[in-house]
């Protein structure tokens, strides 16, 4: 029965193959240069840095730093928001680690893997279905693609790798000890299903939605944080009455492509890629991926699935308690099925950095053009909201500077910054992604009043100095930029 769950796999090896071939049509070079400028934007800015960089890094996991956590966060909030503010969902916080039987009924122990083949010369490993990319791994053989190891039969017949990340619980390690760090948040979920059903009486059509990390030793990492060993997905799975779902997955995909238009991703750059019918994973009786045009080619972000009544019946065969519903006016039980919306944090976090960087030719003081690199990212998203000048460091400027900031720091990440030229201040948080720069010029000492800086058109208005907080709470609502 679980040899069903291939098809999960399935699902995996066809999208990467599918990045594969697009990827070279496109011919695209290994590293994107846009891409290695928003991985070096991402350090130098205190967005993301290389997991215990001192040490020399740990391949596939990624630390957020000062900025990069604000942005995580806001993304986290703004998902949270959508999708739990909302009467017929209701938020749960699973723990990471579960009973061992989770993992067998989800069919995760069995086929949770990824095909695997090692080099006999080098020693590297690599996933059988991404090797035409790969380098060969030995510094040896410098420039030379793993394919031609594989030619010259350099290479093990292809191993199924579970790719659950195994401990053990206690102080014992046998195998009556062994628990996984979750590969997916949605199992706590499932497992839930009861008891956030009867404390919180809902009944179907609701859902239940949860934020938390999940693990996978991904044979190869890749692509920044694209694929990671260690990252958060944002899940909500949607228990509906069988024969409602075709509805209500109709109504979740345009929900999901929805929130990333509206948290300014470009049209253009985003698209469905729907599973077709011999690629689906048996249990889904549709999917789609909600991807992204990254600059090495589209890659999903989010998968909305219909995962019809097998995740609740599987539970219910290995836990021995009944996850039906009786619906007491039809007078009908049922096992509800499950439309899912399954979104990567850390995916729609690189998505949205991604989107947001743009270089552009800007004037400067002494009526040249320079080239600025932007942040455009959507206030609500952005990590600053504002940050606060006084042109000069005298005059009472920094005084009154200070005061600004210390009106708007309630309520909002505010940056003050007194070092430098006016100009150049304005690059760092252009740089940095801030909407709105607060400036304390001459005319405020005599009228109090002060220029506030939209990152964007960098066009300049005169606002009073004791109004600033109102005016970024207007702005940032959405309801005067119209981008709400
Ligand atoms: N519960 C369904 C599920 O987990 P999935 O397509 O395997 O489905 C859902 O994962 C989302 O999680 C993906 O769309 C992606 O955004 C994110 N994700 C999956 N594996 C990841 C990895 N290794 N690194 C970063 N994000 C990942």
């Amino acid at each position: 029965m679980l040899a069903d769950e291939r098809s999960y796999q399935e699902r995996r090896i066809a999208i990467s193959a599918e990045q594969a071939s697009s990827k070279k049509k496109e011919a695209q070079p290994a590293v994107s240069p846009v891409m290695e400028k928003i991985v070096s934007l991402s350090k130098r800015r205190g967005y993301v840095f290389q997991s215990s960089e001192i040490y020399g890094g740990l391949n596939g996991c990624w630390d957020y730093g000062p900025l990069g956590v604000e942005l995580l966060r806001n993304i986290k909030e703004q998902w949270w928001q959508a999708m739990t503010y909302r009467e017929d969902i209701e938020g749960i916080d699973a723990s990471i680690l579960m009973h061992p039987r989770v993992w067998e009924a989800s069919g995760h122990v069995a086929n949770f893997t990824d095909p695997m083949v090692d080099c006999k010369e080098c020693k590297a490993r690599f996933r059988a279905d991404q090797i035409e990319d790969a380098p060969c791994g030995s510094p040896a053989y410098k420039g030379r693609k793993a394919v031609k190891c594989q030619a010259e039969g350099k290479f093990t017949d292809a191993r199924q790798f579970n790719l659950m990340f195994k401990t053990f619980v206690g102080p014992v390690e046998d195998s009556t000890s062994v628990v996984y760090l979750r590969p997916e948040t949605a199992q706590g979920i499932y497992v839930n299903f009861l008891n956030v059903m009867s404390a919180s009486r809902q009944r179907p059509p609701f859902g239940i939605a949860q934020i938390g990390k999940a693990f996978r030793n991904e044979i190869n990492t890749k692509n920044f944080l694209f694929r990671t060993r260690e990252f958060e997905q944002m899940e909500m799975q949607f228990f509906v009455k069988p024969g409602s779902d075709e509805q209500w997955f109709s109504y979740w995909k345009d929900q999901r492509l929805d929130w990333f238009l509206r948290l300014g991703i470009r049209k253009e750059k985003l698209r469905f890629h729907r599973h077709e019918a011999d690629k689906l994973a048996h249990y889904a009786k549709d999917a789609f991926d909600i991807e992204y045009d990254f600059p090495f080619g589209w890659g999903e972000i989010e998968g909305i699935h219909n995962r019809t009544d097998y995740d609740l019946s599987r539970h219910e065969e290995f836990s021995g308690k009944s996850l039906k519903y009786f619906d007491e006016q039809s007078k009908e039980k049922y096992t509800p099925f499950i439309i899912e919306t399954s979104a990567g944090a850390s995916r729609s976090f690189m998505a949205f950095l991604t989107d947001a960087y743009r270089e552009e030719e800007a004037p400067t003081a002494d009526g040249k053009t320079e080239t600025r690199v932007v942040l455009g990212l959507h206030p609500k998203l952005a990590p600053l909201k504002a940050a606060v000048f006084p042109l000069v460091n005298r005059d009472g400027m920094p005084e009154i500077a200070r005061s600004i900031e210390a009106a708007i720091r309630p309520h909002f990440r505010v940056f003050y910054d007194e070092s430098g030229a006016v100009g150049r201040r304005y690059r760092r948080q252009d740089e940095a992604g801030t909407p709105y720069c607060i400036t304390v010029d001459s005319q405020s000492l005599e009228d109090r009043t002060v220029t506030v800086r939209e990152r964007d058109s960098m066009r300049q208005e005169r606002v009073s100095a004791d109004r600033t907080v109102e005016y970024l709470r207007d702005r940032l609502s959405g309801a005067l930029d119209g981008r709400q």
